[in-house]
This record gives C-alpha cells, sequence and structure tokens, in this order.
C-alpha cells in the first residue's frame, strides 16, 4: 500500500518549467531567474574568478560546454575565456530569452535534455548546480557521458562536513540537502574516475546551509 502512495516524479523538463514559470527559485524581476547561488555576489564573483583562472592558465582557448546553463548570469562572465561556448538548458523558452539576450559569434545556445540527449563536442563540460536537482537515474545517464570532456567542472551544493554522499531523490526544485546529504560523483553509485581532481572554491552561501562547492576533474 506505501508503494503506492509515493509520489509520482513529474518529467524533468516539465517540473523545470514550472520552476521558472512559478519562480519557485526567486525572482529579481527578470523573466528567467536561476535562484540567488546564481546571483549573490558573494558567490559569483569567487566562483568566476577561480574558473577563469583555469581556464586562463591553459596555453589556448577551449570550447567550453556548460550543461545546464540556466538564466546565463554566471555562463555570460565565462564566455570572454573560451574559443567557443555552448550553452544547454532542458527549457526551451529559457533558451529562447537567452538566445535572443546573449549574441556573440562564438557563443551558442541548444535546448537539449542533458540526461536523455546526446552532449554537444567540447574540450570542457562546466555544471553548476544541476545535478543536486536531478535524481541518481539521471545523474548516472549524464556521467556516462561526460568522458567525451577532457575537463569537468563540477558545482554542487553539499552539506557542511562528512555526509552520506548521493542519497537519491526525484528530480525537482530540492536538492539532497534536507537529507543531510549532496551528490559526490566519485562515490558509488557513480564512481566517476579522474586523472585527477583539483578543488577550485567552496563558499558559503548568505541564507543557508552548506558549502557550494566546485571541482575540476581532469578526465581523460
Ligand atoms: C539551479 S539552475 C543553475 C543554472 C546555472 N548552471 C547557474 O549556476 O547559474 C539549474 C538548471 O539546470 C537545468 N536543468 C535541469 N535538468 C536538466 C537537464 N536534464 N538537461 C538540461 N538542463 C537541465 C534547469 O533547467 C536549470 O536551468
Amino acid at each position: 500500500m506505501k508503494a503506492l502512495q509515493k509520489k509520482k516524479a513529474w518529467p524533468t523538463r516539465a517540473a523545470m518549467q514550472q520552476i521558472y514559470h512559478k519562480q519557485l527559485w526567486g525572482t529579481n524581476g527578470t523573466t528567467f531567474y536561476s535562484g540567488s547561488g546564481s546571483h549573490d555576489s558573494n558567490l559569483v564573483a569567487p566562483y568566476i574568478a577561480s574558473v577563469t583562472s583555469f581556464l586562463a592558465s591553459l596555453e589556448e582557448k577551449i570550447t567550453v560546454v556548460d550543461l545546464g546553463c540556466g538564466d546565463f548570469n554566471i555562463g555570460s562572465r565565462l564566455v570572454p575565456f573560451a574559443k567557443n561556448y555552448i550553452a544547454v538548458d532542458i527549457v526551451e523558452e529559457l533558451i529562447d530569452h537567452n538566445r535572443a539576450v546573449f549574441q556573440l559569434p562564438h557563443l551558442q545556445f541548444r535546448c537539449l535534455d542533458i540526461a536523455k540527449d546526446e552532449l554537444p563536442k567540447g574540450d570542457c563540460a562546466i555544471v553548476r548546480q544541476v545535478l543536486q536537482h536531478l535524481s541518481n537515474a539521471e545523474i548516472k545517464a549524464i556521467v556516462s557521458k561526460l568522458y567525451r570532456y577532457k575537463y569537468l567542472v563540477i558545482t554542487e551544493h553539499i552539506p557542511k562536513g562528512a555526509f552520506i554522499p548521493n542519497l537519491d531523490i526525484i528530480s525537482g526544485q530540492g536538492i539532497r540537502l534536507k537529507k543531510q546529504s549532496g551528490v559526490d560523483l566519485l562515490s558509488p553509485p557513480f564512481n566517476v574516475k579522474a586523472k585527477e581532481t583539483r578543488h577550485l572554491v567552496s563558499l558559503v552561501p548568505p541564507k543557508g546551509n552548506g558549502l557550494i562547492h566546485t571541482m575540476l576533474y581532469i578526465l581523460e
């Protein structure tokens, strides 16, 4: 009986559309808002400084693929540091909006479900505060496709201190923090094999708990 009463998962695209439509991650008066994690200057500035310093440290500019680009307040600041920048999101209206607002010759937007669709080619995937909203089944599907990139810059909102990684959730607005868990791609059931792991930056959100934690994984 209990099993029948379990919450039914919405398809992820519909869930993400509803989040933007109902402004469930808040609002700042713009049409699309990806949450304070994408806008708070205490979180944005150190993240951008850290990722741009990594990109600038490479011998040449590379192609960056931003998976789950959201309202592009973050991505727009990284574009100048890439040879080509491909920004992807599951919400079509958001991608149409971004296409109209952010126009540069080496920037393109694509509407894809990164768990189901083929991912664009590139050198570095940036996945910032996306997996934290997804079920383990979807994360597994995404992880299997990340090895096409040399570099992965991954940002997750995790508990401070020790925690049980990767407790499962239903994809949507919430994250594992309320279960005292968070996504760790190196742990089961994902077991990402990285040649090198580098800690880039960990930041404390002004409101709320935990850490916004960014790692660089070198995958090939
Ligand atoms: C919290 S926002 C983060 C946005 C951006 N990365 C940032 O840090 O500002 C998460 C984004 O991931 C997108 N997303 C979630 N699941 C996705 C999927 N399966 N495929 C593509 N995008 C997805 C959502 O639509 C949303 O725009």
